[in-house]
């Protein structure tokens, strides 16, 4: 089978210095060598005027409209995969991710009943996989408050998608990730992706 996979990428870091953009890269790389039919679809949410767009009390009664919200969600309904890439920024997602996440979040439209009872809420996403990369400048374990890792993979798990086992690359502010460039970095971690690729 054809799948269709959306490829979202929400760092605000330089292309050529970026390690989740490289850990995407790599992944994609290795994904398309197992799957070569499958299409392929990028969503730099640097580029897309949603993503600048906080939920405020001025804008809440058209944040969720069409161009902002259903589109981005009708994408959602339209592929069968789904590679997020974000790196931590202050303890958790980058704000691009935050603003995605809030448009695509609706009610009846991503999931229902959030409020009818604990885990009682059913997610309109189900037919979904995806797949969480995600990168830390602190080292694995400094800062065990912010996890932006499991933040992502709730949020899917509550709209109802499939999530595969998350790579985390952590300490890239830190010796000796910091002194290499982010595509010898990455290779060291080589192995996890080719068998993380291989379950997805
Ligand atoms: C505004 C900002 C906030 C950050 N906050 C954190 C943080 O809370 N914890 C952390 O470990 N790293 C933090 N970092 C470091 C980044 O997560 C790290 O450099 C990451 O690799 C950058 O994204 P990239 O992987 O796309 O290059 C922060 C970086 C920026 C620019």
């Amino acid at each position: 089978m054809k799948n269709k996979v959306l490829v979202i990428n929400g760092t605000v870091s330089p292309i050529e210095k970026s390690y989740s953009i490289e850990l995407t890269n790599q992944f994609v790389d290795e994904y398309k060598k197992l799957n070569k039919e499958d299409e392929i679809i990028y969503l730099d949410l640097n580029k897309e005027e949603m993503a600048q767009k906080t939920l405020t009390r001025e804008n809440m009664s058209n944040y969720f409209n069409e161009n902002d919200a259903i589109k981005y969600i009708n994408q959602l309904k339209e592929v069968n995969k789904v590679i997020i890439s974000s790196p931590m920024n202050n303890f958790n997602v980058s704000a691009l991710i935050k603003n995605y996440l809030d448009h695509v979040l609706l009610a009846d439209h991503s999931f229902s009943y959030k409020y009818a009872k604990k885990d009682g809420s059913v997610g309109l996403l189900d037919h979904l996989k995806v797949q969480i990369l995600t990168t830390q400048g602190a080292p694995l374990g400094w800062y065990p408050f912010g996890d932006h890792t499991a933040f992502l993979k709730g949020t899917f798990e509550f709209v109802g998608a499939k999530v595969n086992e998350p790579i985390l690359f952590a300490g890239t502010k830190v010796d000796p990730i910091s002194k290499m460039n982010p595509k010898e970095a990455i290779s060291t971690i080589n192995d996890t992706i080719k068998n993380v690729v291989a379950k997805f």
